[in-house]
């Protein structure tokens, strides 16, 4: 079945072939989909017919949110710990080991329905995709749970069994575990792999260890993702760009050879201001990544310790008032930089053949997102043939 969706007042197509400016915007657009998938962008004049019809009342219309970094199966919250740090803690990741406590101690139904309460929860703000990482298990039977339950929700699992080294564990046999027995169990449900590579941290792993991780996991053939460089300008970037790692998360602290590496790669540079907003933290350069010409995406890194928000709007409107990004950048990064950090062709962007995963903004343009933070602006459109009312 088609369906014809009108009194769109801007359209974010991200199609180099139509449309004008950064994100090649259609004003008074038109869009048809048939079977889930886009068939038709152009303006309304032009429309061809279809066989239903949704008008979206003169509201914006963007690529739904690629939100490529959450870790969404978890049990518990560390509200305690977000206050500490708010009255001058560091974060450091040592409160994973609480969560890890409390995802241990849950059963699979309730990690289920705290997950599809998460992603309902994206869903209703635009997202239209998101990754999801294991590595509040951290034992082959949990991480193997933890997987499987993720792929309930989304086709992005990665396997973060290298989140943290457990509380009472051996470094080398935890990381003989992690490359071997539990990646042989987990690598059948998970699509990527990351590792938490912070060299200064007693938790988290150092280059050497982390290439032993991504080596091991690309030998079992999964993407790789790097949490890297996010408490100091550690080997973790450089790792992810030299072993074409698809992306390269936080980058809070960047070097010149940083910078330099991410430019002559093919390793996205995502980017977490959700982070730096929620540990007090000083923001990554998104400018000299741009300047340097460096594929960037924004994520929201939505997790009960760093940053528990699920909001793609909330980090776009960071990126733009923190960051200096263009409230275009900041859309782009938070679609079409997603779907590159995810490798994804069919999402991000709305040429025909893309899936038609539409996120309607109650605002004639994109640049509420970042012009009216904290509103609850944006939704995934539901493709059922209703007329919306119109705006006031
Ligand atoms: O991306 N840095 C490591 N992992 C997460 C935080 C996990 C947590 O604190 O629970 C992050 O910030
Ligand atoms: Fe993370």
């Amino acid at each position: 079945m088609s369906t014809l969706v009108t009194g769109i007042a801007e359209l974010v197509t991200n199609d180099p072939d139509r449309g004008a400016g950064p994100l090649r915007t259609i004003a008074d657009a038109a869009l048809v989909v048939d079977d889930g998938v886009v068939a038709w962008t152009g303006s309304r004049g032009a429309a061809p017919d279809a066989d239903a019809r949704i008008d979206v009342g003169g509201r914006a219309v963007v690529p739904g949110f690629v939100d490529s970094h959450a870790h969404l199966v978890f049990a518990g919250d560390r509200a305690a710990e977000f206050e500490a740090r708010m009255t001058g803690a560091a974060y450091d990741g040592g409160g994973i080991a609480a969560t890890v406590a409390a995802t241990r101690a849950a059963s699979d139904e309730q990690l289920r329905a705290a997950l599809a309460a998460l992603v309902a929860e994206m869903r209703a703000q635009g997202t239209t995709t998101v990754e999801v990482k294991s590595g509040y298990g951290l034992t082959v039977a949990d991480e193997v749970r933890c997987l499987r339950l993720a792929g309930e929700v989304t086709p992005e699992t990665t396997f973060l069994g290298a989140h943290v080294v457990p509380p009472g564990a051996d470094r080398a046999d935890y990381l003989a575990l992690v490359t071997g027995p539990m990646l042989a169990a987990c690598a059948p449900y998970a699509r990527w792999i990351d590792v938490f590579c912070e060299p200064g941290s007693p938790h988290a792993f150092d280059g050497d260890e982390a290439r032993a991780v991504l080596e091991a996991g690309r030998a079992a053939g999964l993407g790789l993702r790097v949490h890297a460089n996010q408490l100091t300008a550690g080997p973790g970037v450089r790792l992810a760009v030299e072993l074409g790692a698809a992306s390269a998360d936080h980058c809070t602290h960047l070097t010149g050879a940083d910078v330099d590496a991410l430019a002559g790669g093919s390793t996205v540079a995502t980017l977490l201001p959700g982070v730096e907003f929620s540990t007090r933290s000083p923001y990554p350069d998104a400018r000299r990544l741009l300047a340097a010409g460096v594929p960037v995406a924004l994520a929201t890194d939505c997790n009960p310790g760093s940053c528990f928000t699920s909001s793609m709007a909330f980090c776009v409107a960071l990126a733009v008032r923190e960051m200096h990004m263009t409230p275009a950048e900041a859309v782009e990064a938070a679609t079409a930089g997603g779907a590159a950090a995810l490798r994804r062709t069919d999402v991000g962007h709305l040429r025909p053949g893309a899936r038609a995963d539409l996120a309607v903004i109650d605002a004639p343009s994109y640049r509420h997102l970042a012009y009216r933070p904290g509103v609850p602006l944006v939704r995934t459109l539901d493709l059922d043939p209703v007329v919306i009312s119109k705006r006031n």
